[in-house]
């Protein structure tokens, strides 16, 4: 009997009618390792997930992040059951789409109107509808991740399907160097830079600033992807904390609790001509995942919930931090990013490849209740008690990882199916 067997079953099952198995990469054999970890999950409450085979995990991937408060969140799912009692999805617009977008607009420094959307795909591809719209320019600036719309995929190596004209008009630039973005402002008609203002490093003084300034300079619409970072770095966003306000923003993940919903925002002038381009969507007012948002960010905005994030995460990653130097592992172990959604970096070492030291990683995590994948996304279900539980098991995890590069006995450990790579941009 494998710990795992119920995992492994519905995977079969799940190869024979859901390609790939899953819904994502993220979620998929790729991320996690086949017969090493869980690959199917059944409920979760708190910050506490149950897996196919009824072992139990402190998640730390958190539904991708779409966890902000924690599974099953009373106020949330309350807010959402009353809803459903006077309907889901209607003919005409409801009011509280009115309620989520004013709510928005007094915590978001750049929002003066805001439209709704299932996935954050969908608000970055009509934020860049709209600055292609309102420059009338056609190039793209990409910085970090957008999602799978070709406009943006197109510009990784996971870019089969995608035309070669569409792929033509998206470019990336460097975090943290202005001059790789003012070269391709230079060199193409850049109707657009999209960035998520952070993601592994913190911007560098004056840089996101900088990027400001170029934009203006260039006439091009600066958006901040904040799906991830939105209501989870400060209530008012990334652009709040670091204090630079973009013309559009886009938010997803988190904003809603697990409730599907994303969102698009900013300057009045842009945002004016949803009226002329095309966006729209049968369920971008639907009412069940509005009331969710409402609940989420007043909970959110009560509890003070980014602070605690922000107070836990640096606990975490002080201490964790500690344990990787004493163990002598810094040079290819380290971490980084914001605390409430740090990184966990495993680099190539010895004969081995990063993605068998993760994978051998996750495996060893998951043997001792924890479920990670490259990040520690951080819930307000997650309390100190938890993070001692990951604090211990990185004690025990980590040396399991020096001694397997010291004595290259990791096929000897390693008892699943080895990660693969998807692509790369953080
Ligand atoms: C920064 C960022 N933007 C956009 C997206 C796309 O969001 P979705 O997967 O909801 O379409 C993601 C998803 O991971 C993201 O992290």
């Amino acid at each position: 009997m494998n710990r795992f067997d119920n995992s492994n079953q519905n995977l079969v099952r799940a190869l024979e009618y859901i390609p790939l198995g899953a819904q994502t990469f993220s979620k998929s054999q790729m991320a996690f390792p086949k017969g090493a970890a869980p690959l199917f999950i059944k409920r979760g409450q708190g910050c506490i997930v149950t897996d196919a085979d009824d072992n139990e995990y402190i998640d730390f991937v958190n539904g991708l992040l779409a966890i902000s408060l924690g599974y099953c969140d009373p106020c949330v799912d309350q807010a959402v059951m009353k809803q459903m009692q006077s309907g889901v999805s209607f003919s005409l617009s409801h009011p509280i789409e009115i309620d989520v977008a004013e709510k928005i607009c007094e915590l978001i420094p750049c929002a003066e109107q805001v439209r709704f959307a299932k996935n954050g795909s969908d608000a970055t591809s009509a934020a860049i509808r709209l600055a292609r719209a309102y420059t009338n320019k056609e190039h793209i600036a990409v910085c970090g991740y957008h999602g799978w719309q070709d406009w943006y995929i197109g510009s990784t190596s996971r870019n089969l399907g995608v035309p070669a004209s569409t792929q033509a008009l998206t470019h990336t630039f460097e975090y943290n160097n202005l001059e790789s973005l003012e070269q391709l402002l230079k060199s193409h008609d850049i109707a657009a830079v999209i960035m998520e203002p952070m993601n592994i490093a913190y911007p560098e003084k004056g840089y996101l600033k900088g990027v400001k300034s170029l934009c203006e300079q260039y006439q091009a619409v600066l958006i901040f992807d904040e799906t991830i970072t939105g209501f989870r770095f400060d209530l008012g966003g990334a652009q709040s904390l670091f204090g630079v306000s973009p013309d559009l923003a886009t938010f997803g993940k988190g904003i809603a609790n697990g409730f599907p919903i994303s969102v698009v925002c900013g300057k009045k002038e842009i945002m004016a001509l949803m009226n002329d381009i095309f966006f729209s969507g049968t369920f971008a007012g639907e009412t069940l995942s509005l009331a969710a948002t409402y609940a989420t960010i007043e909970k959110i905005q009560r509890n003070q919930v980014t602070q605690h994030l922000s107070q836990l995460g640096s606990l975490l990653t002080d201490k964790l931090n500690k344990i990787i130097i004493d163990n002598d592992i810094q040079d290819w172990v380290y971490t980084s990013g914001h605390p409430s959604w740090s990184f966990i970096h495993i680099a190539n070492q010895g004969k081995y490849s990063a993605i068998q030291l993760r994978s051998l990683f996750i495996q060893e995590m998951a043997k001792r209740g924890i479920l990670i994948n490259a990040s520690h996304n951080l819930s307000y279900a997650h309390k100190e008690k938890h993070i001692q539980t990951l604090l211990k098991a990185y004690s025990e995890v980590l040396p399991i990882l020096a001694n397997c590069v010291a004595k290259q006995n990791l096929e000897e450990l390693f008892s699943g199916e080895p990660l693969q790579s998807v692509f790369k941009v953080r």
